[in-house]
């Protein structure tokens, strides 16, 4: 059973997608980590991430792979380990504009259902309910209202901040994911909008643990 999880930034797909992956024994694929490897390799290149010419050409020159080590996902950019460098906040930027690019869609979409042939996955994104996965058996698109998502991403920013250091605010960090949520579903190619056949689940008031139930839930009716 492949499982497609698609929903803005901050709405908790990762952790939940993991957590079902474990009980449901598939295998995770975060895809917007290799739009951020992706995203890693313009910057290195020092390609202007708006220049869709030029980004469109350098992304045949970037071997993106997927490693699972103890469990977890590893991301290989020509071979190396790129994981924790993605995780910043310029990556993120330039990731959303570069992943509206065709040619590094195209790309990416082609690795994701390889991946999905080989195995069970419970794969998380954008567009995999709608384009990547179409006829995966089970799709959820996982929301939370921007407020909710900011504030968990200032907890989460608060807990691993070094003491002293300074963090955004709630409402600085909300206005980023406002923005970011507009880039991804008004972009032309492949925008982030809910399947037609997918189950909508909104967790701004829902543990984890919760939505995780919801979504075991609803692989059970559908198995
Ligand atoms: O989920 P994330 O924040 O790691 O995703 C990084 C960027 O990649 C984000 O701007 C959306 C984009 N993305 C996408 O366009 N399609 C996907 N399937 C996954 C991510």
């Amino acid at each position: 059973m492949n499982i497609a999880i698609d929903g803005p930034a901050g709405a908790g797909k990762s952790t939940i997608a993991q957590r079902v992956a474990a009980v449901r024994g598939a295998i995770y694929v975060d895809t917007g980590a290799m739009y951020r490897a992706m995203a890693l390799f313009m910057i290195r290149k020092g390609i202007d991430p708006k220049d869709t010419e030029a980004v469109g050409e350098a992304c045949g020159d970037a071997d993106i792979s997927i490693e699972y080590r103890n469990g977890e996902q590893r991301v290989l950019l020509n071979g190396e380990d790129v994981s924790d460098e993605i995780r910043t906040e310029a990556v993120s930027a330039i990731a959303s504009t570069t992943s509206a690019n065709p040619k590094v869609r195209q790309k990416l979409v082609l690795l994701q259902q390889a991946l999905a042939k080989k195995t069970d996955v419970v794969m998380d994104g954008r567009d995999i309910g709608t384009v990547v996965l179409p006829d995966a058996e089970v799709k959820i698109y996982l929301t939370a209202s921007p407020r909710a998502r900011a504030e968990r991403r200032y907890r989460q920013t608060l807990e691993k901040a070094a003491p002293g250091q300074e963090i955004p605010s709630v409402e600085e960090i909300m206005k980023n994911i406002e923005e970011r949520d507009y880039q991804d579903m008004h972009r032309e190619h492949s925008p982030l909008r809910q399947a037609e056949d997918a189950c909508l689940v909104d967790s701004s008031d829902m543990t984890i643990g919760e939505v995780v139930d919801r979504i075991l839930a609803i692989c059970d009716e559908t198995a």
